[in-house]
């Protein structure tokens, strides 16, 4: 049998089966007897009866306040706990939230800061992390699911935010196997790093829009992974930038705008247009570009992060939506990815003050030296069944994860060429812990392409059928992760450990 035939058999088995969890599931759902594409299906029948409001005004991410008595020194709590939303009217959805809200608050500091952050796991019986996604901390300060914070305990993370070190991070947890479920249940937040120098004009504003991706029951609850959601990874029905459904922004015309998008999402591919702006990329997930690049469209893959400044010179209503993205689906229930609205933008009649042009340099970037080795790591997907049902595993060199098994030892301080290799069938967001990499080339069908630009890079996706080289160095010892940013793939074995020595 064909393979994707066979998977959608094997799921109906799973879900027809008496096992239950999957019973209990459907009974709450009232659909009993649903085979195959359930998840997907149960939510988007859930969502005729689901409307969130469109159209309020963008807010700004509340900040985490900096609680330190001292300059150069950022202090704060972070609590993640539970929490009662409102997305819907008169439906109450049960979240987790860090500080009481989703997204989780903005954190700002600067180049040079020392960040000290008081983490309390006040989830129930679970345990978590915070994982600073990009960022050059401690390996022992990041969060790994080595490093559990157990239910109602706290610990403190520390670290110093180097020079050159300004970019567009976030903070997620990362508990072992519990990592998919934490983030879509509300746990993720953006962590900017500020240049103490920063070439972008002050006019453009700094704007910060994280995408996350919500399913809500009908009752207004988020319903669990699905086997769907397990294999392809978790989209849900409503793209929110900063927890809203299609925000307004209003800005007069002429203006330009310096957004910084996040694709906090756990599977969710984002390719993304203005109709009726222009986009210039000037940053990539570790901060700004060597110049920068006018773009029609992005493709931002779950992790990814991306500064663009926006030019808005037409009067008129500016959307910001989506085209379609085929990145690779098992069984039926592939769920629309074009034609999202996912931003407004009132661009009035009025004329904006003249602003400054952005300048034709933004900082030097100098190309990673010849690699001293190379790895090759290739992704595959398999499926099996066992006495409990479909067994879905997403390998790295044949290999599920293992948290006590070193896959890789390397050097502080040396450049290693890694080769990644998609012989999967879908793409692989694929990321690696505490350092910033440059993709130097993409290879498919023997066809190699060099990619548009440089830039710092922690997390680039590997389309299906694709092989992509990048230089990387650790700059700091320890255990760091590398994995597959859709999360239900990192949850299922798609992650390995780089030990690295000093
Ligand atoms: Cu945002 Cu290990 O990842
Ligand atoms: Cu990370
Ligand atoms: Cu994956």
């Amino acid at each position: 049998m064909h393979r994707r035939g066979f998977l959608a058999a094997g799921l109906a088995t799973v879900l027809a089966s008496s096992r239950a969890l999957a019973q209990t599931k459907m009974d709450d759902m009232s659909m009993p007897g649903m085979g195959g594409h359930a998840g997907h299906d149960m939510a988007a029948m859930a969502q005729d009866a689901v409307i969130l409001p469109e159209g309020q005004v963008l807010r700004d991410l509340p900040m985490l306040a900096n609680e330190a008595d001292r300059p150069g020194l950022f202090r704060a709590r972070l609590t993640a706990e539970p929490a009662i939303a409102r997305f819907a009217e008169g439906r109450d959805t049960p979240i987790l939230a860090y500080n009481g809200m989703s997204p989780g608050p903005l954190i700002e500091a600067f180049e040079g800061d020392r960040v000290e952050i008081t983490f309390a796991n006040r989830i129930d019986s679970e345990a978590s992390t915070i994982h600073w996604h990009g960022m050059p901390v401690p390996a022992d300060q990041d969060g790994n699911p080595m490093d559990p914070v157990a239910a109602g305990t706290e610990r403190v993370y520390a670290f110093e935010l180097p020079e050159g070190s300004a970019g567009s991070y976030w903070y997620h947890p990362h508990p072992h196997g519990k990592t998919a479920e934490q983030v879509y249940r509300g746990l993720a937040g953006a962590f900017v790093v500020k240049a103490k120098a920063d070439p972008i004009p002050a006019e453009y504003g700094d704007t910060v829009l994280v995408f996350t991706d919500l399913r809500l029951a009908a009752d207004g609850s988020i319903p669990s992974n699905s086997m769907s959601d397990l294999m392809n990874g978790r989209v849900g029905d409503h793209v929110l930038v900063n927890g809203q459904k299609n925000p307004r922004l209003s800005v007069a015309k002429g203006a330009r705008r310096r957004l910084r998008l996040y694709n906090a999402t756990n599977a969710r591919f984002l390719k993304l247009a203005f109709d009726g702006a222009t986009m210039t990329v000037i940053g990539s997930d570790g901060g700004l570009l060597a110049a920068p690049v006018a773009a029609d469209e992005i493709l931002l893959s779950p992790g990814e992060r991306i500064e663009l400044v926006a030019s808005f010179d037409r009067p008129g209503p500016v959307i910001l939506y989506t085209l379609g993205y085929d990145r690779g689906w098992m069984g039926p229930g592939r769920p629309a990815d074009a034609g999202l609205t996912l931003l407004t933008v009132d661009v009035s009649e009025s004329e904006a003050e003249a602003v400054p042009q952005l300048p034709a340099r933004l900082r030097p970037i100098a190309q990673l030296a010849a690699p001293v080795l190379s790895r090759r790591l290739v992704l595959t997907e398999t499926m099996a069944m066992n006495s409990t049902g479909m067994e879905m595993g997403f390998l790295i060199n044949g290999k599920a994860f293992d948290m006590g098994r070193v896959d890789f030892v390397t050097r502080a301080g040396e450049i290693e060429l890694w080769e990644i290799v998609n012989q999967a069938d879908m793409d692989h967001p694929f990321h690696v812990h505490g350092t910033q990499f440059q993709v130097i080339e993409h290879e498919r069908d023997g066809a190699v392409s060099k990619p548009p630009y440089l830039a710092w890079k922690d997390t680039v996706n590997v389309a299906r059928g694709e092989t992509v080289r990048l230089l990387l160095r650790q700059d700091r010892p320890g255990q760091r992760m590398y994995h597959c940013h859709i999360l239900e793939h990192e949850q299922l074995g798609m992650m390995g450990v780089l030990d690295v020595m000093s």
